[in-house]
């Protein structure tokens, strides 16, 4: 499937606020070629050149449902600064399974492909989560015990799969109420 900013549907399309179900495993041919679509679309999108050329919004993370299909994958991928992929998933059925009470934020709001406006605001989330699901690119279960950043990506994708955006948990009379104890990321 080709992957790009007309496929990506946006959110005044229902669909994405539709409900993603789980993907059977083994993962049929159909379902493999998807996830290493959104996988592709996440690492071709962080490559400043090809990003140009092809016209694509970069983007940390995807979910199935952000083109269309209300399947739970999503792919999620972290580069450093010289563009080497730090953390890379292309995951079916990732469930969180443990969670801190401690909470993050971004300084910077977040974003979405599928949210062509910006909303400006804060979104807590668990600063620690581990999720369990199945990789493609590993090829097996994977359990990931992840902080900051990467946990906060994570939360975004799998919010997907319930239909939920991230704007649905900024508080809308005080965007940037500050939350006792919750762990600032810059
Ligand atoms: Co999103």
């Amino acid at each position: 499937m080709k992957i790009n900013n007309e496929t990506i549907i946006k959110d005044d399309d229902p669909m994405l606020r539709e409900r993603s179900l789980d993907v059977k495993l083994p993962l049929s041919a159909q379902d493999k070629s998807l996830l290493q679509d959104l996988y592709d679309y996440v690492d071709r999108s962080t490559d400043p050149e090809i990003a140009e050329k092809e016209d694509l919004q970069a983007a940390v993370g995807i979910s199935a449902i952000q083109v269309g299909i209300k399947k739970k994958m999503c792919a999620i991928i972290l580069k450093d600064k010289d563009g080497k992929i730090v953390h890379g998933y292309a995951l079916a059925n990732p469930k969180i399974i443990k969670e801190s009470v401690e909470e993050a934020y971004l300084e910077s709001g977040e974003g979405c492909l599928s949210v062509p406006e910006a909303h400006e605001g804060y979104v807590y989330r668990h600063r620690r989560i581990t999720v369990r699901g199945y990789d493609l690119l590993r090829e097996q279960e994977v359990k990931i015990e992840a902080k900051d950043y990467l946990a906060i990506v994570f939360q975004h994708e799998l919010d997907h799969f319930k239909g939920i955006l991230y704007y649905d948990h900024i508080n809308k009379e005080q965007p940037f109420m500050k939350k006792d104890g919750a762990h600032c990321i810059e």
